[in-house]
């Protein structure tokens, strides 16, 4: 029997670990543009209102998990924080050491961190929650390594707040979102991912639920974009 290739081109429901690293191997050179396009160009209010809700000192250590090829660290670098972007994907990671070369890129995985305890003032996720295998296991990792007082911004998609646009979201999701991918990505398949991963993602309290199960405090959310995004975020309580 010959040898056969392993060929992920896009993870399923189930997020394989292997499969979901595999998947953003395939689609790093084009994410940042593929992104920009998809998202009708609201990306950069979005990322300016995680920097807002992280708030930054100059110095402080920030963690920003599945930082991909670190457009969402650099924010933060020109903030004057010691940011850390930190992937599991190697392809996004190459593609962000030559992008960003001033970032100190970390390969990890967030559900079993390369960090010592309390190593972070705070820490910060965008678009990269919905993606870890499990989402419980890496709110808890997050809590490990930011210091008690220390604060978590999760930055994701999630449900729009007034129905008739979420409709007509919800189509835009299933059919625009991957044709539009097909004339920007090298792996359209990845977005047919992205939508139904979108689709079966917590809404806000849902989420906000989850933080306070794995230990986090002074749970809030905001909504961005009539609830396409929200911002979670909390604080790691002390003596936990
Ligand atoms: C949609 S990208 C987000 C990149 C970046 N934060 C941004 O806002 O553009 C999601 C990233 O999550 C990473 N990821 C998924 N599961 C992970 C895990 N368990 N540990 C580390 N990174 C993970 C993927 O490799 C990918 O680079």
């Amino acid at each position: 029997m010959g040898w056969k290739d392993r060929a992920v081109s896009r993870a399923d429901l189930d997020k394989a670990p292997m499969d979901v690293a595999a998947m953003f191997d395939d689609v790093a050179e084009r994410y940042d543009l593929t992104n920009d396009v998809l998202a009708l160009g609201q990306t950069r209010r979005w990322r300016t209102a995680v920097l807002e809700a992280v708030a930054p000192k100059p110095g402080e250590r920030i963690l920003d998990l599945a930082a991909g090829t670190g457009t969402s660290s650099v924010p933060f670098s020109k903030a004057g924080a010691v940011v850390v972007p930190t992937d599991f994907s190697l392809g996004m990671l190459e593609v962000g050491k030559r992008r960003q070369p001033f970032l100190p890129f970390v390969a990890g995985d967030g559900m079993n961190l390369p960090f010592r305890d309390e190593a972070f003032d705070a820490a910060t996720i965008s678009f990269g929650l919905r993606n870890i295998n499990d989402r419980m296991a890496g709110l808890r990792e997050l809590l490990r390594v930011v210091r008690p007082g220390g604060r978590l911004v999760v930055c994701e998609f999630s449900s729009p707040t007034w129905s008739p646009f979420r409709t007509v979201y919800s189509e835009y999701l299933m059919k625009a979102l991957p044709a539009v991918a097909r004339r920007t990505s090298s792996n359209p398949d990845a977005y047919v991912y992205l939508a139904e991963s979108i689709r079966a993602w917590p809404d806000q309290e849902a989420l906000a639920a989850d933080l306070v199960a794995c230990g986090w405090g002074r749970v809030q959310w905001r909504n961005l974009s009539g609830g396409i995004v929200a911002l979670h975020r909390a604080v790691r309580p002390d003596g936990v």
